[in-house]
């Protein structure tokens, strides 16, 4: 079992739209999911008031039912976990029980800033564990400047991003609103970005795993 955190203080960053996504592509690939919803605003549950996610959904309530997660969600491949909108000691627990954390951050210099506090937590956690961690860009237009700008940013922490962006498309917005995921829209581009999303992250978590054990 591994565990990925989506995690970044800052609200509309893309967390919730990257979990709901890719966690549905895992399950779809083959593999038993879990997700974990720490937000308070419950986002992803409140999604899935109709019981139409076709992962298993669990709610922390607090930084220990986060610690629990690795205890007790054993029979799954991956458990996704979706961060809280603040910089909470939640988002500490999370990076503490993950193997990766992935930092979505939208294609917008003013937003950049807030993923810092993640950062600060992840060089803290460093000194046990070092937890790989990687930027996703999301919402990114086609508009070579402004993508430019948030490359230059990502560039100047020294934390990798990856390689596929969870590009701008109506139908992650429209999928979320009617209960659903981008899999319900007719819209191949944005459903195979996912798809190489999900492929690169699966990549990534077996070859940092391998590295994990030669530390
Ligand atoms: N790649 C995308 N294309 C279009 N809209 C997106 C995309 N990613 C997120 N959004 C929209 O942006 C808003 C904030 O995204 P959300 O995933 O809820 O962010 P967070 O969970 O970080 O607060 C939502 O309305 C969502 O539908
Ligand atoms: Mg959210």
């Amino acid at each position: 079992m591994k565990v990925i955190s989506f995690l970044n203080p800052k609200g509309g960053a893309g967390k919730t739209t990257a979990v709901i996504n890719i966690a549905t592509c895992l399950v779809k690939s083959g593999y038993k999911i879990a997700v974990v919803d720490t937000d308070p605003q419950r986002s992803i549950s409140n999604w899935n008031q109709q019981d139409k996610a076709i992962f298993d959904l669990y709610t922390a309530e607090n930084e220990k039912d986060v610690y629990q997660v690795r205890k007790q969600l054993t029979g799954y491949d991956y458990v996704v976990i979706d961060g809280a909108g603040s910089l909470s000691i939640i988002t500490a627990a999370a990076i503490m029980v993950s193997d990766l954390v992935i930092i979505p951050v939208a294609s917008s210099p003013l937003d950049f800033s807030s993923s810092g506090s993640v950062l600060s937590v992840l060089e803290a956690q460093a000194y046990n564990r070092q937890v790989p961690a990687y930027y996703l860009i999301t919402q990114s237009k086609n508009h070579a400047n402004m993508l430019k700008i948030i490359k230059n940013n990502i560039a100047h922490t020294g934390i990798p991003r990856l390689i596929n962006s969870l590009s701008y498309y109506e139908g992650f917005k429209t999928s979320l609103i009617d209960n659903g995921t981008i899999f319900d829209t007719k819209n191949g581009k944005a459903i195979a970005i996912v798809q190489l999303l999900t492929s690169e992250i699966i990549t990534l978590l077996k070859t940092e795993g391998n590295d994990e054990t030669s530390i």
